[in-house]
């Protein structure tokens, strides 16, 4: 069972999309488990404070490093665990596909979420964290970033996807995107399916989609479509 521990400051936010559909689901069955570990219960001193001014002055204020090791001290880590640390920043790498794939191969997942103007820098090198962000933008922290981490990675395990083959056809597995899809009703406001797919010829319909695929990898993702060329 692959565990996600959560280390925020909200831990009201979870578990937001992740106790719906079929990752609550899963999360019932047990498939994965979700702990939530609240940085106020590790706050420092009378006032418990868990973040304090940056050092060399600036706006905002950054989450200490004390707080983050005491926080990850408290969760259980039995030796023969495979962990991996995460900490979600803007300033972290970009999240691919590839690297969903390679988290779900740990058994515990320990995510800590940013907020403020950060984490102090020397707790995420000491402890080892991976630096993750989730695009080129900035949110208002690590929380919504860490949902989106969490459902990508727990969609990925065996027997929560209805069919497995959806996981082989998606979007970037090939470096490709998805072919468009069409459903019931055939017309629709003077539109109707492309004949083709009402053919009847799985080779042809075959043919058709990667072409559609590649079409629109070629026009929206430049970027995939000559890692997608070279790997062809
Ligand atoms: N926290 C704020 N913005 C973020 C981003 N783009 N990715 C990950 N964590 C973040």
């Amino acid at each position: 069972m692959l565990e996600i521990k959560i280390l925020t400051a909200y831990p009201e936010i979870f578990p937001g999309a992740l106790g719906h559909s079929i990752l609550g689901k899963a999360l019932e069955e047990k498939k994965w488990s979700l702990d939530i570990v609240n940085l106020h219960d590790f706050g420092i001193d009378e006032r418990k404070n868990i973040d304090d001014e940056p050092f060399g002055g600036g706006p905002g204020m950054v989450i200490r490093a004390d707080v983050v090791e005491n926080a990850l001290l408290s969760i259980d880590y039995p030796k023969d665990l495979k962990r991996l640390l995460i900490y979600l920043t803007p300033s972290g790498r970009p999240l691919k596909q590839s690297n969903l794939l390679e988290f779900i191969e740990f058994n515990q997942l320990i995510i800590l979420c940013g907020r403020f103007e950060g984490v102090d820098a020397r707790v995420i090198d000491s402890l080892g964290f991976k630096e993750i962000s989730i695009g080129d933008y900035v949110l208002a922290g690590g929380e919504v970033a860490a949902q989106v981490l969490v459902e990508g990675c727990v969609r990925l395990l065996p027997g929560v996807l209805g069919r497995s083959e959806s996981i082989l056809e998606e979007s970037f597995s090939k470096n490709l995107l998805e072919y468009p899809q069409y459903t019931k009703p055939h017309k629709w406001e003077k539109k109707e399916v492309p004949d083709l797919l009402l053919s009847g010829d799985h080779a042809k319909i075959k043919h058709w989609r990667l072409t559609q695929s590649e079409d629109i990898t070629r026009r929206r993702r430049p970027d995939l479509w000559e890692k997608y060329k070279k790997n062809k």
